[in-house]
């Protein structure tokens, strides 16, 4: 599953990492990192950046460390097995945070949100890239597995009210128009 994701992924999270401004040298975090592709494609944008993966499974953890083995003897890589709501890092440790396809299951969205905030540094970038949001016109079919799967599916104004909770400034939110994809950025102020 972990690999098939990595393919099924690829085009949503080529598009959404399309409107971050990457910096050389960022440091850069994965949170729910499952197959590890993600990472591969910021190691391929991001000159000269150092980059983490975690995810709170294990077999994701593997996943991501074989996927990547090239980057981690590299020393540009390194993947823990954490989970979002208590983060082994020191607080504004990162320039840029992503995560793909991983809040619908965090365990409690508003604290998890002030964990991302904690370890990002002044002025970094936040971006919560998901393939489903909550708006008119979702299919039974996925509103079936959201319901079956227990996922979170907030509306655009549940992204911003959360955000701006956190104290995201210059929250911004991509959807991408004829999918369901959407992008949505905040910065610590
Ligand atoms: C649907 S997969 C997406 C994996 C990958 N980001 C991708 O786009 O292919 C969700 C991932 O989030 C991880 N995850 C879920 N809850 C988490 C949490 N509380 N902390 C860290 N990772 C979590 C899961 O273990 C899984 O690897």
């Amino acid at each position: 599953m972990l690999e098939r994701m990595n393919d099924s992924h690829g085009p949503m999270t080529q598009w959404a990492l399309s409107h971050l401004q990457f910096n050389k040298g960022d440091r850069v975090l994965d949170i729910g990192c499952g197959g590890g592709a993600c990472l591969a494609r910021l190691s391929t944008i991001v000159e000269n950046g150092s980059f983490v993966g975690i995810d709170y499974a294990k077999t994701s953890v593997e996943a991501t460390q074989q996927f990547n083995q090239a980057l981690i003897d590299a020393g540009k890589l390194e993947v823990f097995e954490a989970s979002v709501s208590d983060m082994p890092f020191k607080d504004g440790e990162f320039d840029k945070i992503v995560t793909v396809e991983s809040y619908y299951f965090w365990p409690d969205f508003e604290t998890d949100m002030q964990e991302v905030y904690r370890v990002l540094k002044s002025g970094g970038h936040f971006l919560l890239i998901a393939e489903v949001y909550d708006h008119e016109g979702l299919p039974q079919s996925v509103l079936d597995n959201i319901k079956a799967y227990d996922m979170r599916n907030l509306n655009l104004d549940g992204f911003v009210n959360v955000f701006e909770k956190t104290g995201f400034a210059d929250i911004a939110i991509h959807v991408k128009s004829g999918k369901r994809w959407i992008a949505v950025e905040g910065v610590k102020a």
